[in-house]
């Protein structure tokens, strides 16, 4: 996949669930068991997961899973999933490169819509890659307070 040059240590990779967990466990599963680090659907054939490399090392995850929401009209839907970026590379604009290259692929499968339910502290991260909010805020247990946000592309 391409790469900007003024990311030229990051590599962009499609990857497989398990190799996801190396990111998913500490940044959205901290002190839980490899196990909780699955999701429904996360070996589907419709699922595709990307994985961000600085130099060798896996730092960066999002899972795409095509699942439709009665919210939306929209037939081919697609739910943006488990975005993860390591602590010590967040804040570095690296997530836009998985939202990119996640919404060209989701293009490439003919999905007309990518919709995610947004921790409270990502939501402007997702405003700034081009996502609205949907209806109001909502409680996941022991996760917190989460937002629908949804975008056509
Ligand atoms: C949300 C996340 C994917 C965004 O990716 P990112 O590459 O860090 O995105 P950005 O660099 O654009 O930073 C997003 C915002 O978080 C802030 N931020 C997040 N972590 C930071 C850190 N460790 N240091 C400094 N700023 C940080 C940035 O300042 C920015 O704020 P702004 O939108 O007001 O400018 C990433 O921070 C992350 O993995 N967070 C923890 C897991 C999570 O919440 N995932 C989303 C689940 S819905």
């Amino acid at each position: 996949m391409q790469i900007t040059k003024e990311h030229r240590h990051l590599t962009l990779k499609q990857i497989d669930a398990q190799e996801t967990y190396k990111v998913r466990l500490p940044v959205l599963r901290p002190g839980r068991p490899i196990e909780d680090c699955e999701f429904n659907n996360d070996s589907h054939i419709d699922t595709f997961h990307l994985g961000l490399y600085f130099n060798a090392d896996l730092i960066g995850v999002v899972t795409f899973m095509k699942t439709n929401n009665e919210a939306f009209p929209e037939s081919k839907q697609y739910q943006l999933r488990g975005m993860a970026i390591l602590q010590d590379y967040q804040g570095l604009k690296y997530g836009d490169i998985l939202v990119e290259a996640g919404d060209s692929l989701v293009k490439e499968r003919q999905g007309i819509l990518i919709w995610l339910n947004a921790r409270e502290i990502a939501v402007k991260f997702y405003e700034r890659n081009g996502f609205t909010i949907s209806g109001n805020p909502f409680n996941i247990p022991s996760v917190g307070t989460h937002y629908m946000m949804y975008k056509t592309i």
